[in-house]
């Protein structure tokens, strides 16, 4: 693996093996979501306790100050809204390399659907992706979806983690799902895991808990941290559980102190 590469991927996953990623880039196709209206108020507290943060392009340049110390996941896929159901995540390239480099980006996130009509699309503008990253030894973050109807289970999930790895991600992001080992011990490069819907802390602490469990590397969370009664204080927590491997009781403990 090329120098460039390997550095990348040093600044996302930590000396430790894991990573906390913090995901802000719901507005490209969520728009204003709750909790990042005003993306710059709720993200800069938040920013000393990630260890990388995935905006989309619009969002850096015009929320994140360009002298912050954080790697960046640049999200690079896109193109539906929420509003567009039938055809939500049919997403196509959404930023060329030559800007991603241009934001001196750490990696690059695109969004895969399997098991929809045309999920061909978006393989195949992954995997354009994936030739033009490796180019300049960018990793790539697979974000993995399956089609409405398939459930979130290992079966898919699996199915969907090791396509995305075998078309050639470095770093695989996924739901958490019963069985969760099985996505893992198929997939053969790390697996984060998305927070999804917003649910109690207590809950998103303990998926966090069960996912390192299982084999994850560590989390790319956005809702559960960002529309948390109190996102400081969940971030703090969610770091404990994937750096300090703390149980969830223990976290949820801090995050109750550390609201105070
Ligand atoms: C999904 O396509 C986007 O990357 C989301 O921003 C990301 O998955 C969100 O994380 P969460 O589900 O934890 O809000």
């Amino acid at each position: 693996m090329d120098w460039g590469m390997k550095n990348r991927i040093s600044r996302i996953i930590k000396k430790d093996g894991h990573t906390v990623m913090l995901a802000v880039d719901h507005g490209y196709f969520m728009g204003p979501t709750t909790g990042l209206e005003k993306l710059d108020d709720i993200v800069k507290p938040l920013l000393p306790h990630a260890d990388v943060l995935m905006p989309t392009r619009g969002a850096l340049r015009n929320y994140i100050p360009p002298d912050t110390d954080i790697p960046i996941c640049l999200r690079v896929s896109g193109g539906t809204s929420i509003l567009n159901k039938t055809n939500l995540l049919h997403e196509g390239i959404i930023v060329s390399m030559e800007d991603a480099l241009r934001l001196n980006v750490s990696a690059v996130a695109f969004s895969i659907l399997v098991g929809q009509p045309f999920e061909r699309d978006t393989l195949l503008a992954f995997t354009k992706i994936i030739d033009e990253a490796n180019r300049f030894g960018i990793p790539v973050l697979a974000v993995t979806a399956v089609g409405r109807g398939l459930g979130k289970d290992a079966k898919y999930l699996s199915l969907a983690s090791r396509m995305a790895a075998e078309l050639g991600a470095s770093i695989v992001k996924t739901y958490y799902c019963e069985d969760f080992e099985k996505v893992v011990e198929t997939c053969p490069v790390p697996i984060v895991i998305a927070g999804g819907k917003k649910i109690p802390e207590k809950d998103a602490l303990q998926m966090a808990y069960d996912a390192l469990q299982a084999g994850a590397i560590g989390v790319d969370m956005g809702r559960n941290i960002f529309q948390s009664s109190n996102p400081v204080a969940m971030i703090k927590a969610v770091k404990t559980i994937v750096h300090k491997n703390v149980t969830p009781k223990e976290a949820y403990e801090l995050f109750k102190s550390s609201k105070k």
